[in-house]
């Protein structure tokens, strides 16, 4: 384990960084130790980078939406050990139904059971909570040591989500902690969310846990946008612009429309006018899973290149690629601060879900 090492790739990082390769049990007791003393500490999990506080402490969760700049409106998603542990604090009768789909990609939204176990912030005054248990070892470990954990993304609001170290150091390196490296996340889109409070179950996020493995265990599940109109708790969040880069983002661009200009995120093995240095593929054969995990390593490179726009290959939307092709209507939503979209904008996409 190296402690205080630079960040590879990283700006301005006040963080210290823990390998967790070399020694995986002292990670998590540094990164326990760092919670419990009310501190901030990016985690890795299989989807994303998350940025973790102690669930019960308010001054860490004031911390967590300061350092993100994330609006107080929108809650967090509370990672436990295990489903026991979410009883400690949830009514978790209705997860038991999905309970083999854990530790995984799933976050489920349940009621609140013991407000005092958790900081009102962090549900934004709700009455619901929504728990995940990550799939990270390393990450269980530290639940179970140091309590059940809030931790959004580890990217500034609105911004392309981490899926390595580096990535968490140039967004948030010099406002937080530690940041323990375990590598590249291994999905790379953040985690479906399903509000089993609503009647019937509501997928708030396309996810890895597809829809198919959700309705085969809850019945009916419904998507899109809820007839309410998006109650405020019901689904938070929904901006429609996230996940976005700086540059302007075009989809569904076919190869022979890529402009010269351009930067271009490719999926498959076509050839197009783009400079190969303003190229990233997603996967050359076609493979969505793969390019799941590189999406927003992708979106960041091409970013960096300094392009104007961004074009995007089309993406079968099937599979994963319901999720991959949610996060990049997002990206390519308008921006709350662009002229042109009036302010921030409270529909969700078609395909629905909340972000932060
Ligand atoms: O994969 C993931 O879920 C990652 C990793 C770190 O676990 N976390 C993540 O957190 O994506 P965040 O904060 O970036 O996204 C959480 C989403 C937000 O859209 C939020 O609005 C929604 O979950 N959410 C949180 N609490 C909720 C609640 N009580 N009801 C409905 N939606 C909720
Ligand atoms: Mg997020």
């Amino acid at each position: 384990m190296t402690i205080g090492a630079p960040i590879a790739g990283g700006t301005l990082c006040g963080a210290q960084r823990v390998d967790s390769s070399a020694d995986e049990a002292a990670a998590a007791a540094r990164a326990a130790d760092v919670l419990r003393a009310g501190g901030l500490a990016a985690l890795p999990t299989e989807t994303v980078y998350g940025l973790a506080a102690l669930a019960a402490s308010p001054g860490a969760v004031a911390r967590i939406y300061a350092a993100k700049g994330r609006p107080s409106s929108n809650p967090l998603i509370v990672h436990v050990a295990s489903l026991e542990q979410a009883a400690t604090f949830a009514d978790t009768s209705a997860a038991a139904a999905l309970a083999d789909l854990w530790p995984g990609p799933l976050t489920a939204v349940l009621p609140l059971t013991d407000a005092a176990a958790i900081a009102p912030a962090a549900l934004a005054g709700g009455t619901t909570v929504a728990v995940r248990i990550p799939a990270s070892p390393l990450f269980r470990a530290v639940c179970a040591a140091a309590g059940p954990l809030v931790a959004p993304s580890a990217n500034r609001s609105g911004r392309v989500s981490p899926t390595t170290a580096a990535a968490v150091a140039e967004e948030l390196g010099a406002v937080i902690d530690l940041i323990v490296d375990a590598g590249p996340c291994p999905v790379g889109l953040e985690s479906t969310v399903v509000d089993l409070t609503a009647t019937p179950p509501r997928l708030l996020r396309p996810g890895a846990t597809s829809l198919a493995a959700l309705a085969a265990r809850l019945g009916t599940v419904a998507t899109g946008p809820a007839a309410d109109g998006g109650a405020p708790l019901r689904s938070p969040g929904l901006l429609a612009s996230h996940y976005a880069p700086d540059a302007k983002v075009r989809l569904d661009v076919a190869a022979a429309d890529v402009g010269a200009d351009e930067a271009w995120l490719a999926f498959g093995a076509e050839t197009s006018a783009a400079a190969p240095e303003r190229t990233f593929r997603l996967s050359l054969n076609c493979d969505l899973d793969e390019a799941a995990r590189g999406l927003y390593e992708g979106l960041r490179r091409l970013d960096a290149t300094g392009a104007a726009s961004i074009a995007v290959s089309p993406i079968p939307a099937e599979g994963i690629g319901l999720a991959i092709r949610d996060r990049l209507m997002r990206a390519a939503a308008p921006r709350p601060d662009s002229p042109a979209s009036g302010g921030p904008t409270t529909g969700a996409p078609a395909s629905g879900g909340p972000d932060a």
